[in-house]
Formats: C-alpha cells, structure tokens, sequence
C-alpha cells in the first residue's frame, strides 16, 4: 500500500487526477467500507490540491435528506436537504455541479464564508441508487473546470464498480 499523501499542485492536472487515482486505487486495494473510502478518498483529494473543504454528504433519506460524512476542512453544515444549495441541487437533480462563484449560485448554502467556487458530483452505488454527493469547495474563483468534473466522477465510480463479497467472518 502506498502510504503517502500526495502533494500535486502545480502538476497539469489531468495528469494530477490520473497520479490521484492510482494512488487512491492503490490505498484502497482490497477495501469494501463506503465510509473508509469516503474518508480515504476526502484525505487524499484534499491534500493532493490544497482545497478549502473536501467531503461527503451521505443520502440518509432517499430524495429529502443529505447529512455530513467523512470530510477535511473546517466544520461543515450538518445537513442539507434535497434541491437545497449545490449539494442538494445536485443530489435531486443527479448531476455533477460546476460553480464557477458561489455568489452568483441562488441558494448556496454558506458553511464557510472563504468559499468562493465550487464542484459536487453525484455518487451511485453499482445499482445506480445515489449513494452520496462529493462536494469539494476553494477560496478563489473559478478555481474548478471540466477536468475536475472527470477527474473526480472517475475517483467516485469507484463506489459503483463490482467488489467480490467480503469473505465470511472468522468464528
Ligand atoms: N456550499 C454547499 C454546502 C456544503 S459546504 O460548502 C461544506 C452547498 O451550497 O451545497
């Protein structure tokens, strides 16, 4: 296992994403725990780039309700509720969201005043159920583009690729 946190500022970041991923791929190997790869993934993303704040919000009421998950960055809101702010609008609508400033998005939802610019992108499970959305947040605007959008759908399809079943539990 590759036990380091990569620092890729400054690195094209196509390139940054596909290091990411293997990394990230790497530390992962042989785990099945959404919420290990939750926190895994928030560590990892978060440091690789120097983000404002890097998490999951988890679906804990189907089409009402997202709550915090496993995060970096300073406190996050607790809950958001479906078709609110960028989270929500993206958990309702299913759809990555690319914010170029949040103050020109009706409804963004302040948990910290830094934040100027935003990208959240939906999370399914292998049967296509919304698991979570990946909300990454920076203190500048514009600071996101397309090349976040994939870089970070293909990190999060790792919650929908096949697993073998975990073995059963020693007796
Ligand atoms: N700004 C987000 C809320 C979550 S935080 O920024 C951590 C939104 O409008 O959905």
């Amino acid at each position: 296992m590759a036990e380091t946190t990569l620092d890729l500022r400054g690195v094209p970041k196509p390139e940054a994403y596909a290091t990411l991923q293997g990394h990230i791929e790497s530390v992962l190997e042989g785990v099945r725990d959404d919420i290990a790869a939750m926190a895994t993934m928030s560590a990892l993303i978060h440091h690789a780039f120097g983000f404002l704040w890097t998490g999951f919000y988890r679906v804990v009421e189907p089409g009402r309700l997202l709550r915090v998950g496993p995060y970096q960055g300073a406190l996050g809101c607790l809950d958001i509720t479906f078709g609110r702010g960028v989270c929500g609008t993206a958990a309702s609508e299913r759809r990555a969201m690319l914010v170029r400033d949040v103050n020109d998005f009706p409804g963004h939802i302040v948990c910290d005043a830094r934040a100027q610019s935003e990208v959240v992108i939906p999370v399914t499970d292998a049967t296509g159920t919304l698991l979570a959305v990946l909300d990454v947040d920076a203190d500048r605007v514009a600071a996101f583009d397309q090349d976040d959008v994939a870089g970070l759908s293909r990190i999060v399809a790792w919650f929908a690729a096949p697993r073998p079943a975990a073995p059963p539990a020693l007796g």
